[in-house]
């Protein structure tokens, strides 16, 4: 059953208004539904056919009388509606069980409280109605329950009524001033408790704030609500929009598929991205919730007030929302410093996960063309590459030109459902004499095409004339479908450095390339230089340019443009370990003397920010190392990873020390960049000192290590201590594995957090997988509970290669059997996970013939939901 863009057709009939009552019971919850429907008249007469899933029908009234109706599949259709364009009243009355919902889609229960998840198409699980996102209409919510088990009750908008009922029952009502899709709808109703905070907004708008979650966790809500204030007053003075509600609500859940949902003014969150304290929550959480508070809450315009008119538009709000948080975080981190880290975490994210997606079987668009399952396209292309189109665009009009942009695309679109094109038109339109309202058919075939493009530059050097000439050129790779590529626009931010690594004045400028090739002059230039291309990572490509090791090393010396710094370090590093693994003879020490010693120097360095010099250290991903190769051995890699990782810790050793001991103190724990930046090297030097004393034995650091874990003053210290023990196979891990056990034994997220540990250690002689195994039966771990089966089972098949990748083939039947299982109760969980084996036609033998024999096994499964089956099925066509 696939869809296709081109199919898009406007909706038959419009849904003016929808009230629904609900009694709301686990076993069987009663949902009245009544709409006001008209014909749209500008699509020829129809029968009106409504979606619905998994619901039993009781009765369905037009204008208050009985009338027929037939069931089509998933559908409910109408034949004898009245004709004409007046509008009529619809009458649905459905039941339906969630407690028994376990894809967590629809109406469902978790710990005794009822939440909802609607995007994309879990509307129709709860009624029957037109679950597409340009059926824009206006909703009250009765909510009807148990006033013990339900004390408090949520719905959309604002609370107009509320009151006692017969039998201990009692009732809200509530109104969303604002049209929806119906993706957007949203309920909770449970024992929850809330932080509260009013605020004036700068235009002089009173509202109210909360953050609900279960008694016992306000301590924990601090970070979030804090974000949250924070998050509306930038998007006030970014773009000028502001809250556009009287009360806008937070409410945290820990059954959740993904990460948190933007239903208007009652989003929904995974706990993960709402709870922290300083003792149960690592830096890498605040920031996550910073983020994804902020991405929820830019929704509010991105997505709610403007729309997507069908789901292959996704990307105009994901693509445009993500962008917004990353500038976001941007912007709170402050210095320069601290944004180019958060640019470098994007970055470093976007290419060990997109790159590879867009070069596998799932590759699609940025606007895909089909889909057969939708939930499998919440892609790390169509929010971070994105995202990555988003920002593009801002490049080429200028921070303020984009700004132009989005007033103009809410003056055009506010209240309508609409398209990526709408999106650029408009950004386009704002800025007339811009590079982007020149070539905007061009431009816009990153939403068009997939697959990543390959930037190929070269320079000469005319020493005579004193001219130096940049040739930039582009290609990209065929992807499924799409065999042959049109040239990109490429904005290439570049700069030129002299020898010395002083940049050459007015040498840096952003180059538009939108021809396969295109060359740039520098004239007065004394000597060859060294060329910085594409700094701050200004489009997602591949940058093809040979580099001597002298080039890069001037670069991460002393390149004004910090991504480069570190990118030129990637390079050198990545250099290292290609040739390790494609040399026949045995890994022993990858890293040269010159990268060291380039180390060294950044590790020492006065003037740099910790948390730069962590980013430099960290040596590239093993994916990321297997992306650059046609045959890829995952135990090579990790093997010769492995090997740098250890000549890092051997060569250096000094120099940790001295960086544990001028970070690793940080006061009282508040996480600020900077802080968090001093703990992160603390902890990368304590890792490297640990895995030092692996080889020469001496206890002294993890002794230390050990230490630090049991005294720790925060999540950050403790589990960075305790991945240190762990990962250097230190005979200190058990113990400290079970004390850290004893002392979170009733904090979900930190449970989390100590099976993705163990999963995503690093093998010793395929020691990972039967202790993988043997947490599977571990009285913690609930494989219905999505974080948790994330916890274990993801960091061991999608985050831990080297142990996931076995010559037995005993992690890929491992995968096989989690799918299957998974499936049979939470299908979207099952597709992510069915992703593990994307890249199995790269592998080398006797991996690849193993890998595609796990994926037939899963593929020979009869009743496979829609969502794996179609993962599946491309995979076996790659
Ligand atoms: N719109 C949500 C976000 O990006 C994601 C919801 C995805 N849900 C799903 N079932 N696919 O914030
Ligand atoms: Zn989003």
């Amino acid at each position: 059953p696939v869809v296709k863009r081109e199919d898009y057709a406007a909706p038959a009939f419009l849904v003016d208004s929808v009230d629904l009552c609900f009694d709301l019971d686990p076993a069987k919850t009663r949902v009245l539904n009544k709409m006001w429907l008209r014909r749209n008249p500008a699509v020829a007469a129809q029968p009106l056919r409504l979606d619905g899933e998994e619901l039993n029908l009781a009765r369905v009234l037009v204008n208050g009388e009985g009338s027929s109706f037939k069931l089509d599949g998933n559908q409910l259709v109408l034949e004898k509606l009245p004709e004409g364009d007046q509008p009529f009243e619809l009458e649905i009355f459905t039941t339906c069980a969630p407690a028994k919902n376990s894809k967590l889609m629809g109406l469902y229960v978790s710990q005794g409280t009822f939440f909802t998840q609607c995007e994309a198409e879990g509307f129709r699980r709860i009624t029957y109605f037109l679950d597409r996102p340009d059926v824009m209409a206006s909703y009250s919510v009765t909510l009807r329950a148990d006033k013990a088990a339900y004390p408090v009750l949520l719905s959309n908008g604002n609370l107009v009524e509320q009151g006692e009922l017969d039998d201990g029952r009692h009732f809200a009502k509530w109104v969303d001033p604002h049209k929806k899709p119906c993706y957007l709808f949203a309920l909770v109703a449970g024992q929850l408790v809330s932080r509260e905070q009013r605020i004036t907004s700068r235009s002089g708008g009173q509202h109210l704030l909360q953050v609900y979650v279960r008694p016992g966790d306000l301590d924990k809500t601090e970070h979030a609500m804090n974000s949250l204030m924070a998050s509306i007053a930038w998007d006030e003075a970014r773009f000028g929009l502001p809250l556009d509600l009287e009360r806008f609500m937070i409410v945290a859940t820990s059954d959740f598929n993904m990460g948190a949902m933007e239903n208007k003014g009652l989003n929904i969150f995974n706990t993960k991205y709402v709870l922290a304290n300083p003792a149960t929550a690592t830096d890498t959480d605040y920031a996550g919730i910073e983020s994804v508070v902020g991405h929820e809450y830019f929704h509010n315009w991105t997505g709610n007030r403007v729309t997507c008119r069908d789901w292959f538009q996704l990307s105009l709000k994901e693509g445009l929302t993500v962008f917004r948080d990353q500038e976001f975080s941007m912007d709170m981190a402050g210095s320069a410093s601290a944004r180019a880290v958060k640019r470098i975490e994007d970055v470093r994210v976007l290419r060990s996960a997109q790159f590879p997606e867009d070069a596998g079987p799932m590759s699609h668009p940025v606007r895909p063309d089909q889909y057969a399952e939708i939930n499998n396209f919440y892609t790390v292309t169509i929010y971070e590459k994105g995202a990555e189109v988003v920002r593009m665009q801002q490049t080429l009009v200028g921070r303020e030109g984009f700004a132009r942009g989005m007033k103009l695309y809410f003056e055009r679109h506010d209240g309508q459902a609409v398209t990526c094109d709408d999106f650029a038109q408009a950004i386009a339109d704002a800025n007339p004499d811009s590079e982007l309202a020149r070539q905007l058919p061009q431009f816009k075939r990153w939403y068009s095409q997939a697959g990543t493009p390959r930037l190929h530059a070269s320079g000469s050097y005319d020493a005579q004339m004193r001219r130096y000439t940049l040739t930039l050129g582009q290609s990209c790779p065929a992807t499924a479908g799409q065999p042959a590529k049109e040239a990109f626009v490429i904005p290439v931010a570049l700069g030129l450095l002299d020898a010395q690594g002083r940049e050459l004045p007015d040498s840096a400028r952003t180059v538009v390339l939108s021809e396969t090739s295109q060359t740039v002059v520098f004239d007065d230039v004394d000597a060859e230089p060294v060329p910085s291309i594409l700094r701050g990572f200004s489009a997602p490509v591949v940058l093809e340019f040979d580099y001597s090791d002298a080039q890069l090393l001037t670069l991460l010396a002393h390149d004004s443009d910090a991504f480069n710094r570190w990118e030129a370090g990637q390079r050198l590093a990545l250099r290292c370990a290609l040739a390790a693994v494609q040399s026949p003879a045995a890994v022993h020490q990858p890293l040269d003397a010159a990268y060291l010693d380039a180390m060294r120097a950044i590790l020492r360095a006065p003037g740099l920010d910790s948390a730069f010099k962590e980013l430099v250290l960290t040596l590239p991903g093993e994916t990321y190392i297997a992306e650059q190769l046609d045959l890829v051995d995952p135990q090579r890699i990790h093997a010769v990873r492995e090997a740098m990782r250890e000549q890092l810790a051997h060569a250096l050793h000094d120099d940790w020390v001295q960086a544990f001991e001028a970070n690793h103190d940080n006061g009282a724990f508040r996480p600020d960049p900077v802080s968090s930046g001093r703990r992160a090297l603390a902890g990368l030097a304590l890792t490297m000192l640990c895995l030092a004393a692996r080889e020469n034995g001496n206890p002294v650091w993890p002794g230390k290590a050990l230490q630090r874990f049991k005294d720790a003053g925060n999540m950050t210290d403790r589990v960075s201590a305790l991945g240190a023990l762990v990962g250097s196979g230190s005979a200190l891990a058990a113990q400290a594995l079970e004390r850290f056990h004893a002392l979170f034994k009733g904090e979900e997220l930190v449970l989390d957090k100590w099976f993705a540990l163990q999963a995503g250690a690093p093998d010793r002689g395929g020691n990972i997988l039967p202790q993988v195994k043997q947490l599977l039966s571990h009285p913690d771990f609930h494989l219905r509970n999505p974080n948790r089966a994330r916890s274990l089972i993801f960091s061991y098949c999608n985050a831990n290669p080297g142990a996931f990748h076995r010559a037995d083939a005993a992690g890929y039947l491992f995968w096989s059997e989690r799918v299957l299982e998974i499936d049979a109760f939470n299908p979207q969980v099952a597709a992510r996970l069915a992703r593990a084996l994307d890249r199995w036609s790269k592998l080398a033998e006797p991996y690849r013939h193993a890998a595609r024999e796990a994926i037939a096994r899963v593929a020979a499964k009869p009743d496979l939901s829609n969502d794996v089956r179609e993962v599946v099925t491309r995979a076996l066509a790659d």
